[in-house]
């Protein structure tokens, strides 16, 4: 499924007449179209100088989540650790941002550029453990080609 998607995610980043914010939107609804567990799917990013994460694109319910100091939730600890953190059970985390209550797992992934973390992709799932380490090579692809556009 995911190499079938690969291509997909690079003739939207490819296309001239997006802008890079339609781009990350198109990506954000492709992917939250077409894998059946990701029930939510949106970019953060370092919100300038401060230390916390700024919600970009989204597909998926609105949250209220739209600013998360580092350190914070799964999002926040992940802009400090600079690792992947794939959540197969959201109960069982002590330090996590509850968006709604239909989440069961949820999968961060930073995003890097120029060998910085500038932020996330995150991705919600109504389903309980369904994160492979596929899912993380190919939202590391994702990373790489939205790193690309920025
Ligand atoms: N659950 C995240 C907060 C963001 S929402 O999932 C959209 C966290 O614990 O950081």
């Amino acid at each position: 499924m995911f190499k079938n998607l690969e291509p997909l995610i690079e003739g939207i980043v490819n296309k001239v007449e997006f802008s890079t914010t339609k781009k990350m939107q198109e990506i954000c609804n492709l992917l939250q179209k077409e894998v059946n567990y990701y029930n939510w799917v949106g970019f953060y990013f370092k919100n300038g100088e401060k230390r916390e994460l700024k919600l970009g694109t989204f597909a998926g319910e609105p949250t209220d989540h739209t600013i998360i100091p580092f350190g914070k939730g799964i999002c926040g600890q992940v802009a400090e650790s600079n690792e992947n953190f794939v959540v197969p059970d959201v109960q069982a985390q002590d330090n996590y941002i509850a968006c709604s209550i239909n989440v069961k797992s949820e999968i961060v992934v930073p995003l890097f550029k120029n060998g910085q973390n500038i932020g996330q992709i995150d991705i919600d799932s109504d389903t309980p453990d369904p994160f492979s380490e596929e899912d993380e090579r190919f939202l590391e692809f994702v990373n790489q080609k939205v790193a690309e556009i920025l």
